[in-house]
């Protein structure tokens, strides 16, 4: 597995690209604006440029992306550099893995989400019917490149975001982490980018670990989607919404950690130091409780499930968890409720 380099020289980075000989960028237009300047690229490096947001993670990008490859001329001995958050090294992943059967990828990670989790782990994909990353490959990049200098141009909610992830990693996988990041000061607005390159190297080296065992999530893999069965139908009920990604999951992880206390082993001590530890980062996102039923109803598409039963991550203590728990849309309807108390 192709593990991440972090760069601290921007002009490295330029180098690196402007040594390819056969090279297609992809970002969106934020990206174009605040990061690609950055990099003093090429001028002649063809650039496709899509629209941002999380609703523009669909067929319809898809097609203009490998449109967009055609009229370059694009073949099999062209690399993709996928610059951008997570909706660009999803879809950009995806839209190479299927060009001409598969062409090259390089993820170069411009959000916290993208550096300490999408563009690491070769999973690519777009949203399908209101789904979440429904469409998708497990297909590997050929490099990632981190450069930190990227947090910079992001807002204190994209930072939020990455860090419900880092989060998820210390409660899954290691609890002095877990620890560490809930001991920060908590602001994000001014934060120095050497604490936190060294945090984001913790988060990808746990990352790292469950997938290298795991590459096409039989088994452990499945661990890194604590959160993300209440949070991916949160997400696909508000789709529309301009809220990140991490957002949804802060959510997932507050309800999935009420179910690994209610219907599995976590102590209730425990599940409410995290739950607390969450609320301390994260506004809870308002919805009505005539919406519940729609948004537990969600889960039952969720990709991990099997023979239609909801198959739930569980915290059994902080830094330890478990994958494949039952839970019924009775249970992700309490959850949904106690988050809205
Ligand atoms: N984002 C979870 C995974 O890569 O498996």
């Amino acid at each position: 597995m192709n593990q991440a380099e972090f760069i601290n020289d921007s002009k490295l980075l330029s180098g690196i690209l402007n040594d390819y000989s056969n090279i297609i960028i992809l970002c969106d237009q934020n990206t174009e604006i605040s990061c690609l300047p950055l990099l003093n690229l090429n001028p002649v490096i063809p650039l496709i440029s899509i629209p941002p947001g999380e609703n523009n993670k669909s067929t319809f990008s898809l097609n203009l992306i490998w449109n967009k490859l055609l009229l370059a001329n694009a073949d099999r001995n062209t690399t993709l550099i996928n610059i951008g958050g997570g909706v660009i090294t999803d879809i950009g992943g995806l839209a190479a893995a299927t060009y001409n059967r598969g062409i090259n990828f390089i993820n170069i990670p411009t959000t916290l989400m993208g550096m300490v989790d999408a563009a690491n782990g070769g999973k690519t994909g777009i949203n399908f019917n209101g789904l979440k990353n429904y469409i998708g490959t497990f297909s590997e990049p050929e490099a990632i490149y981190i450069l930190p200098k990227f947090l910079k141009t992001l807002s204190v909610s994209q930072i939020q975001s990455g860090f419900a992830e880092m989060l998820k990693h210390g409660l899954i996988a290691d609890k002095q982490y877990f620890k560490q990041l809930t001991s920060m000061d908590l602001e994000f607005s001014n934060f120095e980018i050497i604490h936190f390159t060294e945090l984001i190297k913790k988060s990808v080296a746990l990352k790292d670990n469950i997938v290298s065992k795991d590459f096409k999530e039989i088994g452990k893999r499945k661990l890194l989607n604590f959160g993300h069965t209440i949070g991916h139908a949160l997400e696909s009920h508000f789709i529309n919404s301009n809220l990140p990604h991490g957002h949804f999951v802060s959510a997932g992880m507050i309800c999935e950690t009420f179910l690994s206390h209610t219907i599995g082993k976590l102590d209730l001590a425990e599940s409410q130091e995290i739950i607390f530890s969450i609320d301390n980062i994260f506004n809870r996102i308002p919805f009505s409780a005539n919406e519940i039923d729609e948004i537990a109803h969600l889960t039952l598409k969720d990709k991990k499930n099997k023979d239609q039963i909801v198959k739930c991550v569980f915290l059994d203590k902080t830094g330890e968890a478990s994958f494949d728990n039952d839970i019924t849309i009775k249970d992700v309807v309490e959850s949904l409720s106690f988050y809205n108390s």
